[in-house]
């Protein structure tokens, strides 16, 4: 969380940083501030607030410089103020610092500083970075930071700039991410590609214990212990104008329009509809070292878990290997028990999820085989695992996850074909119809978004309850857990997923008039048990909607409204049930003008534990 920014060359530098922390913002967006430097003085702006409230500040008066870094913040350690926004400065007021991540030892340190004579001025942890590289430096600001961070514990991507040793920013990260992107005459520094990209495709991922130098002339790089190293640049094909609206309200709006195109993107090129053959060699395992594999350990964090507890279906159906699923947060803790016929498999639209690479490095150590299933490329995860398969989602803005999550399931819906194929479950001219059955969802996705008028309509109708319940069951129970995420995340709606014959369990008790539930109910093998849960619900006066193919006549009679989809194999039904609950979802946030992009309290990438 919190994103950081780093500009040097001959354009306007304050326009850059503010635009580049927007495209930044979902990474947090309680504070935002930059520092610029001229001649002979670093101006600092910072306000409470987002970064349209930056902007404001700054047309009151804008500051001069011709480098600079800026930042915006989603706080951990001090609350949401002008004070506590970075940069964050030293005693002189001629050094700053932008930090994304945790000084875990930030107390100790700050005691021993104010021992020493520094002077603290805001609660972060941040600002002892400020002090230490301060008490280190000696006319060579790379030097100073190489010293200061070797007394840092915990995770952080900074960039520092001094007015006594003016013209560069240093970089340096352990943890969090960081990318250099290498323009014309101009140089950046940033936690993701996306602002990068209006400038330049040239971009060096930093890795950990890496420090960058930037300057006019141009970027050198230097391990933790102040040695050169070379580093390649990786040229980057996703475009300035995949981070743009595109004429839609919000990007979550738009990301859900893109879902049919970001499954076929994410199919392209992986399947033969002549010979029914999976090819996925390019992530970069052999397939005898899937043919060994006994157990497959999905680990994920929020719908990016969702995406897991299908490929659960997929791959325990598919390729008749049986596969554990669980909490990244959790799964770092446990005593967990792996051996090398395992595959560890990490599911992260940003690659960069904390607790996911946690738990990644945590199951490395029992040496299974790895594998990330990653949308952003190059990030931690993808780096650290053994191979990798990449979702052809483009970036995602909004920080309520959409296409992403379509584009995990069809790499996952993929995944569990070529593990079948590997070990001989399925034979290749018999995955032709389920290849097929795959290849024809997106044009399903694109009739369900054409109903996105009716569907708005009835969402409408629900903008001020206060409580949902959403059921499913097999492998539309996910979706019905991701669709009660989605409500909760972006409209504040209190909604709970829960797997249609767990009701009776408990939240039966909570139905009343006031509390409508949303049915998955495609027709599959848990079609007619569904019908029971809806019967149970009907009886205590509950209302319920359902999603449902649109030739089931028989729904009709049992529910209250019914949202139609087409018709398709069942094991690829969430490909289709999702979409609606993501449109129910951002029409009732919309109208209750919501954020919808940035929801209160959230973050989209959260490199904090
Ligand atoms: C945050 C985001 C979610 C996302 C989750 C996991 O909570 O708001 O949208 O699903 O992190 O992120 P990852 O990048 O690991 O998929």
């Amino acid at each position: 969380m919190c994103g950081i920014i780093g500009y040097i060359g001959s354009k306007d530098v304050v326009p850059i940083l503010v635009e580049s922390l927007k495209k930044l913002e979902y990474r947090g967006y309680d504070s935002a501030g930059i520092a610029v430097v001229d001649e002979n003085q670093v101006h600092l702006k910072r306000v409470k607030g987002k970064i349209s409230d930056l902007e404001k500040s700054l047309k009151s008066s804008t500051p001069n410089g011709s480098f600079g870094v800026g930042h915006t913040r989603w706080a951990t350690h001090g609350r949401p103020s002008e004070e506590n926004a970075h940069p964050h400065r030293d005693c002189t007021d001629s050094l700053v610092v932008v930090h994304n991540g945790i000084i875990e030892n930030y107390l100790s340190l700050k005691k021993k500083l104010t021992d020493e004579g520094h002077t603290f001025r805001t609660e972060t942890d941040t600002e002892v970075i400020a002090h230490l590289v301060e008490k280190y430096f000696r006319g060579s600001l790379e030097k100073a930071v190489q010293q200061a961070i070797q007394e840092l514990e915990g995770a952080y991507a900074i960039a520092v700039i001094s007015l006594q040793d003016s013209g560069k920013i240093v970089a340096a990260k352990i943890g969090p991410p960081a990318v250099v992107g290498l323009g014309d005459g101009e140089y950046f520094v940033s936690s993701d590609l996306n602002p990068l990209l209006s400038y330049t495709q040239k971009i060096v991922f930093l890795e950990d214990e890496e420090i960058a130098v930037l300057d006019s002339q141009g970027v050198n790089f230097l391990n933790f212990q102040g040695k050169p190293i070379k580093k390649n640049a990786d040229h980057i094909t996703w475009s300035p104008l995949m981070v743009e609206k595109s004429g839609f309200k919000h990007f979550m709006l738009k990301e859900i329009f893109e879902q049919p195109q970001v499954v076929r993107d994410t199919l392209k090129g992986r399947i033969s509809l002549d010979s029914g053959k999976v090819f996925l060699e390019e992530i970069g395992i052999t397939p005898q070292a899937l043919e060994k594999v006994k157990k497959v350990v999905i680990v994920a964090c929020g719908t990016s878990y969702h995406a897991g507890l299908v490929a659960k279906y997929f791959i325990e159906t598919l390729a008749r290997i049986p596969v554990e699923i669980e909490f990244a947060s959790e799964y770092r803790y446990r005593d967990f028990i792996l051996d090398k016929n395992a595959l560890v498999v990490v599911i992260s639209q940003s690659g960069e999820t904390a607790d996911s690479l946690a738990a990644l490095r945590a199951a490395k150590r029992q040496k299974p085989l790895s594998l990330a299933v990653c949308n952003v490329v190059k990030s931690s995860i993808a780096r650290e695992s053994d191979g990798v398969l990449y979702t052809h989602a483009g970036p995602e803005i909004g920080v309520a996850a959409t296409k992403t999550f379509s584009a995990q399931m069809a790499a996952l819906a993929l995944l569990a074909l070529y593990l079948a194929q590997i070990k001989g479950k399925i034979q290749e001219q018999a995955s032709l119809p389920l290849i097929e059955d795959l290849q024809r969802i997106p044009h399903k996705m694109e009739k369900i978004l054409n109903q996105a008028a009716s569907i708005e309509e009835l969402a409408l109708e629900f903008v001020s309850f206060s409580h949902f319940l959403y059921l499913g069951r097999g492998i539309n129970f996910p979706v019905a857990l991701e669709g009660a995420l989605k409500l909760k995340e972006i409209s504040y709606i209190h909604a709970e997923g829960y797997p249609g014959g767990e009701m009776k369990h408990g939240p039966i008790a909570l139905i009343d008039e006031k509390m409508p539930t949303m049915t998955v109910i495609p027709k599959d093998n848990v079609y007619e048990k569904m019908l029971s849960n809806i019967s149970e619900i009907k009886s205590r006066v509950g209302y319920i909607l359902a999603v449902a193919f649109e030739e089931d006549e028989e729904i009709l009679e049992r529910v209250d409204r019914v949202i139609p989809i087409p018709s398709a194999n069942p094991l690829f039904t969430p490909f289709l049930t999702t979409l609606p609950l993501q449109l129910f979802a951002y029409y009732i946030a919309a109208k209750r003008g919501a954020d919808v992009d940035q929801p209160r309290n959230l973050a989209k990438s959260v490199t904090v534990e």
